[in-house]
């Protein structure tokens, strides 16, 4: 049986939340590959964006990936775009149940609008390219998925237990 759960979905749908919540509730150590990759850099992500480029951060992206994979009994919360590269997805479900967390693009925008941090959403980005982005990604999501929760009208709560639900039906 799979040990971890992975949570993957687009920027602002609650994977940090929703995943620190379902490790509590499952015992589970909660671990978060943002911070893992800015902790390897050593320096925000944002800076990595910054200073070294996407492709650089999507290297880290993977190799981060990689260390953590194969360990057990883990929630794992996925950065939104981990689905870009197939290599993630394919080393993540050897362990891992991939959830899927979606949401409306209109909830993504309030959402993220005011949290800063993420490189893909700042300066001139319009909800239209937000739009092209989701749009673009989806099929990458949903190829990638074993369950799917749309998050656009539960709170953190009812979304661990709509998973912790699935998740019995899935195993
Ligand atoms: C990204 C999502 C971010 C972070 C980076 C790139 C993306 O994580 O990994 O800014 O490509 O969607 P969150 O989904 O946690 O915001």
């Amino acid at each position: 049986m799979k040990s971890n759960i992975s949570l993957i979905g687009f920027m602002g749908v609650g994977k940090t939340a929703v995943g620190q919540a379902l490790a509590e509730k499952l015992g589970k150590e909660f671990v978060e590959l943002d911070a893992l990759i800015a902790q390897k850099a050593g320096k925000s992500i944002p800076e990595i964006f910054q200073e070294d480029g996407e492709i650089r951060f999507r290297e880290l992206e993977i190799e981060v990936v990689k260390e953590v994979a194969d360990r057990k009994n883990l929630v794992i919360a996925c950065g939104g775009g981990v689905v870009l590269n197939t290599i993630n997805i394919d080393r993540l479900k050897k362990e891992s149940v991939i959830v899927l967390l979606t949401a409306s693009l209109g909830v993504i925008l309030k959402r993220t609008l005011h949290e800063g941090g993420r490189p893909l959403l700042e300066g001139q980005t319009k909800a239209a390219d937000i739009k092209a982005l989701m749009v673009f990604r989806k099929p990458f999501y949903e190829r990638a998925a074993d369950i799917t929760i749309d998050t656009s009208k539960l709170n953190i709560n009812a979304v661990v237990e709509e998973i912790v639900a699935e998740l019995k039906e899935w195993s």
